[in-house]
């Protein structure tokens, strides 16, 4: 049974303050929860704050993106190693709103996926969307989790059973207090990457909490 990866992405949402702020108010309503794993993904510059914050707690900290070079003239960007060094486990790579806006490519989640699997650091890899459905308001868990099977395998494919076997697929879009019991208790989906409803404490924990 792989265990599931409860993880926050909070965009460009929060300063550091309200980063403590948020832990301050959610470290006391998941501090018992062993079931799953949690990660949140704050701003990179929040991310000393949580950091900080998540110390003593079963809490992951995770950027948003990276950069495949070690270092260099890159304004703007963070390299895996900057990551590392600032306390962080987990990347997101490839979401939907960086290849919308920032024109990332797979070729360029590639790259990013092999450099932060190099650097140890857990990737959660965004590889698509049912925005017709989304945008219907129709996705239903069982549709996602029928995704999340065509996507294992895929990966099995690719990689041979025992990997995709092993490889956690997430549910992310949407996933709110009110729905994530029925999208978690799909046997195929292995957890949920939250954005608007992680930026609250009280929400975030509820879903942790299906
Ligand atoms: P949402 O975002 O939960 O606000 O839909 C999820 C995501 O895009 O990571």
């Amino acid at each position: 049974m792989r265990k599931k990866l409860m993880a926050a992405n909070w965009k460009m949402y929060k300063t550091p303050d309200q980063t403590r702020d948020f832990f301050r108010d959610f470290l006391p309503l998941i501090s018992d929860h062993t079931r799953d794993e949690i990660a949140i993904c704050p701003p990179f510059v929040c991310v000393p704050a949580a950091v900080d914050a998540a110390k003593e707690s079963n809490i992951a900290i995770g950027g948003q993106n990276l950069h495949w070079e070690k270092e260099g003239a890159y304004t703007g960007e963070v390299s895996a190693g900057i990551l590392l060094a600032t306390g962080c486990t987990h990347v997101i790579i490839g979401h939907s709103e960086r290849r919308q806006y920032f024109g990332e490519t797979d070729d360029t989640v590639n790259l990013k996926l092999k450099t932060a699997l190099e650097a140890g650091l857990t990737p959660i890899v965004c590889v698509g969307e049912v925005l017709e459905e989304r945008e219907a308001g129709l996705t239903t868990p069982q549709l996602a989790a029928e995704a999340h099977v065509l996507i294992r395998g895929e990966a099995a494919k690719a990689f041979g059973d025992k990997m995709a076997e092993s490889l956690r697929i997430l549910y992310g879009g949407s996933v709110k207090p009110e729905n994530a019991k029925s999208l978690m208790s799909e046997e195929e989906i292995d957890g949920a990457l939250v954005g608007g409803a992680s930026l609250s404490a009280t929400s975030f924990a509820a879903i942790i909490k299906y």
